[in-house]
């Protein structure tokens, strides 16, 4: 027979010469959560092996990153209940946990790692939505672009290499660059969250950040029965100046991600959120999947749609695997 496939099968190192992806720890990016006012790193429970971290023990997650040869790590804050306010003006003072943590990582390991910021208001704003809220309850798009504008600001000032804007607020990147431009700013890069869908499998993420949420973002994220929609976002945020595109959540995405990556000529993220974390963890714990199997085919399949960069809570761990591979 002329034409076998299965030649090309045959042994380990046959398949790994002709492997058309790999997922290399350097394009890996890290989301980790420091939270105000805790003394010890708190396990989140809806994401076994995850944690709120402290001040001090997220210096060792970074230290760990390096070491691992992971690309990047997205920080996220958790304020104290009592310091979040309607407009969530803790997340651009200076001492709020976020950009706290931020001037710490940075000077923990320097510039050998991409440290990031998640630029969104959500996280600390006593209402949990991702903007201010006009008097019927409706999230304000444009009164909410200047307090990102002070949110990146502040984070550029704490030490950010990137900050990335994911309240999905229409205009958020060309408002953020202007304002970064103007204080000098003109090296901070920008990774937009630019096709958020509002996905069901940011459940355990609410945990994790003690989300005060009630109801839902369908006003600002994305339907996920749009398609083309993705593509528009991404190509509208291209246009405002963001560096990086991103497509969010990965897994029940893939043709959104594909679509990305075949029309623009940025690097693309995809962010492997917490409900795919939790949903094979859990099956893991239960014996009903291959763990570091499931976690490595979830991975490649990001990087074959297109994915140059993975946003994922596996990061550390595969990294330090790939290390004895
Ligand atoms: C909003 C934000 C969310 C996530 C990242 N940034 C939650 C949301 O939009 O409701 C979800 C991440 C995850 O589920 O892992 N700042």
């Amino acid at each position: 027979m002329k034409f076998r496939p299965r030649r090309l099968r045959t042994t380990a190192a046959m398949r790994g010469l002709v492997a058309e992806t790999r997922v290399h720890p350097h394009q890996l990016m890290y989301p980790v959560f420091v939270r105000e006012g805790i003394t010890e790193p708190t396990e989140i429970s809806a994401m076994p092996g995850q944690y709120q971290h402290t001040l001090d023990s997220i210096r060792n997650v970074a230290t760990h990153l390096v070491e691992a040869g992971v690309g990047g790590m997205d920080l996220f804050g958790v304020p104290l209940d009592e310091q979040k306010d309607k407009q969530g003006s803790i997340a651009w003072d200076p001492n709020g946990i976020l950009n706290r943590a931020i001037t710490a990582v940075r000077e923990e390991v320097g510039d050998a790692l991409v440290v990031c910021a998640d630029t969104c208001l959500d996280e600390f704003t006593s209402h949990g939505h991702c903007g201010v809220l006009t008097p019927s309850g409706y999230v304000d798009n444009d009164a909410t672009l200047e307090l990102y504008a002070r949110m990146a600001l502040s984070q550029a000032h704490a030490g950010a290499h990137m900050v990335s804007p994911s309240g999905m607020m229409d205009g958020q990147v060309a408002y953020i660059r202007k304002a970064l431009d103007n204080e000098g700013f003109t090296e901070t890069a920008i990774m937009a969250y630019s096709a958020k869908y509002a996905s069901a499998f940011f459940g355990p993420f609410r945990e994790a950040v003690g989300s005060t949420l009630h109801g839902d973002r369908k006003s600002y994220q994305q339907d996920p029965a749009n398609r083309k929609e993705g593509l528009r976002e991404a190509l509208l945020d291209i246009a405002e100046g963001a560096d990086i595109v991103m497509v969010k959540p990965a897994s029940h995405y893939l043709d959104v991600v594909g679509d990305v990556a075949a029309s623009v000529d940025v690097p693309v993220a995809a962010y492997q959120v917490s409900g795919e974390y939790a949903m094979l963890e859990a099956a893991a714990q239960n014996g009903w999947i291959d763990r570091e199997r499931a976690i490595d085919e979830s991975l490649v399949s990001i990087s074959r749609a297109g994915a140059d960069v993975i946003l994922t809570y596996w990061a550390l761990e595969y990294a330090q695997r790939s290390q004895k591979n």
